[in-house]
């Protein structure tokens, strides 16, 4: 299961997909052979390096390493989360998304009515001089208010007055987050003589909105509630809004206003969570996407805690190939009021400096700590362990622990006998490399692992008609126990696509080593596939036969 969405669903929608076809539309793609090449949407290049195999199920570019499945595609591409690019899909192919798990409450005409609002709103302030003054005076152009699609909502009931006709309408509006319903039973408008910002989902629909007071009145900023169509924790502001094509990476900052203000100073890829502290969900969400996020906080004690603060929440989402780093702001500065005062150049600079999460968590921990002395090391060490069992096994771990370790001056063994001496969990603080399938290969059983995996991604079909694997036990090779975990899969689902296997592996560290193996050519033919398949199998029937009489001896 993926987010509550049914294993096989996904499996049938990536039998009907064809990729080329989706990707297409998008690209311009020319075919070469069994396969498709155009330019790749995510850099810029200009000889073709971008592959489409319908075949497979699959697209990967030789340049940029981009790949994936149609399901990825749309992720990347159209900037979706797993669940949207899953209902983009199935849209196009007229199915319904079926969910496990508990019902969620209707959506349906909210999205409509939030957009008729939001455009009411883009009205009204053309309209209204003081609002257009407002922006004005905060240095925004009337493109950007444009592509924002800022909007004013006057005093009084100006939605409910428009769009609240019936008491079922006015409901909606409460449904919507545009309204409230006083104890006395009377409707008003949420939004009263704000600047309106609307909130937009990935696919571009109106999801909710934040309006600022444009004088002293309380409070500065109004965000909608939580409603069918609308999850705080969930969206990012200025996500839809970014531009398309591939991004290094993205800021994240505090406010609509910042977003706004780089925006408009061409500093690319700003976001904001709205009105909240910034979640697990939202940081895979930008790791999706880039695989570099700068969190941007004020120079002063408060930016700093604020900073730890960050830390401790997205350590989790912490793994191989992501980065994260802190970068601070002179005391007193927002984004928004230092690219307005010092200009893009200098607030890329700032970016440049910005503090990789392992120095930010040893130069935090060590300001908390005497290192000069035993004792100050042994606090140290102890303040480790709750953010490094926090971090998920792992090459990212391994990482911030030699860093600690360099950082006290004590080998990495010590430094986890420390970790592990506490009450912690046993067992927990050894190293993970090994047990890491994308660690290098261990032995030359790893590398005929590797190869026969290989084998079942370009020929998925061959298994389905072999013998069900003899049982290989005494294999821990990472990558004997990845050819066997495939080769079931594909045995149980003939006709399987590549792709469909490799969408097993989403969020798990294998997806890499899977599609590294899909990109490769295997230039033989089906015959000879299943030969070597065969003859594979055989060898480590064999070896295991041997390891299994070592085992006993030795026992
Ligand atoms: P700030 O108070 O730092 O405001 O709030 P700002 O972003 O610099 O806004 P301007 O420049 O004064 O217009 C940062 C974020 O915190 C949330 C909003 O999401 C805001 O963008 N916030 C702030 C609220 O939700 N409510 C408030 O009353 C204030
Ligand atoms: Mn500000």
């Amino acid at each position: 299961m993926a987010g509550g969405i049914p294993r096989e669903f996904i499996d049938d929608l990536l039998d009907r997909a064809d990729i080329a076809e989706i990707i297409g539309e998008r690209v311009k793609l020319a075919r070469a052979g069994r396969e498709y090449k155009g330019l790749c949407p995510f850099h810029q290049e200009k000889t073709p390096s971008f592959t489409v195999s319908p075949a497979k199920g699959f697209f990967h570019c030789f340049g940029c390493n981009a790949h994936g499945s149609a399901i990825s595609f749309l992720m990347q591409h159209d900037r979706l989360d797993f669940p949207a690019a899953v209902e983009a899909l199935a849209d196009r192919y007229g199915l319904d998304v079926p969910r496990t798990g508990p019902a969620r409450p209707s959506g349906k005409g909210l999205y409509e009515l939030l957009q008729a609002v939001s455009r009411h709103y883009i009205k009204q302030l053309k309209g209204h001089s003081s609002a257009k003054e407002y922006l004005q005076g905060r240095g925004l152009t009337g493109e950007i208010a444009r592509d924002f699609a800022l909007g004013y909502s006057p005093k009084g009931n100006s939605a409910l007055g428009r769009f609240g006709q019936t008491e079922e309408d006015r409901r909606r509006l409460v449904d919507a987050g545009l309204a409230l319903k006083s104890d006395s039973g009377e409707f008003y408008d949420r939004f009263r003589n704000r600047i309106m910002f609307p909130i937009r989902d990935r696919r571009g629909r109106v999801a909710s909105f934040g309006g600022r007071a444009m004088g002293d009145a309380q409070p500065k900023y109004m965000n909608g509630p939580e409603t069918p169509v609308f999850h705080k924790g969930r969206e990012l502001y200025g996500l839809y809004e970014m531009p398309r094509g591939k991004m290094p990476q993205c800021v994240l900052v505090e406010g609509y206003m910042d977003v706004i203000g780089l925006a408009q100073h061409q500093v690319k890829g700003a976001v904001a969570p709205l009105g909240t502290a910034v979640t697990p969900r939202q940081l895979s969400r930008l790791f999706s996407i880039v695989p570099s996020v700068v969190f941007c906080f004020d120079g002063d004690a408060a930016g700093r805690r604020a900073a730890e603060r960050a830390m401790e929440r997205t350590l989790p989402e912490m793994r191989a190939g992501r980065q994260l780093s802190f970068a601070f702001l002179p005391e007193g500065e927002d984004p928004d009021s230092f690219v307005h005062s010092r200009g893009a150049a200098a607030f890329r600079e700032i970016l440049e400096q910005a503090m990789p999460m392992s120095e930010f968590m040893v130069m935090s921990l060590s300001q908390k700590c005497d290192l000069a002395t035993a004792e100050g090391r042994a606090r140290m060490a102890e303040l480790a362990r709750p953010l490094l069992s926090a971090t998920p096994l792992g090459v990212y771990r391994d990482l911030l622990v030699a860093r600690l370790a360099e950082e006290l001056r004590l080998r990495e063994k010590r430094l986890l006998q420390l970790l592990q001496a506490a009450p912690a969990r046993r067992g927990q603080w050894t190293r993970t490399a090994r047990t890491q399938p994308d660690a290098a290969a261990a032995g030359p059983f790893d590398a005929m692992g590797k190869y026969l995996a290989g084998l079942v991604l370009n020929f998925p079909e061959l298994p389905s008609a072999m013998d069900p694997l003899p049982e290989l036990e005494h294999f821990p090779e990472p990558r004997v126990v990845l050819f066997r975990d495939l080769f079931e899969r594909a045995r149980g689902s003939p006709a399987a696509k590549a792709a469909k296997l490799l969408e097993r592996y989403r969020e798990r560290p294998e997806h890499e080593l899977i599609s590294a193996l899909l990109a490769k050519p295997y230039p033989i033919s089906p015959q000879q596939a299943q030969r070597e398949l065969a003859g594979g199998i055989e060898r480590l029937s064999r070896e295991n036969a041997k390891r299994r009489m070592a085992a006993r001896t030795l026992g």
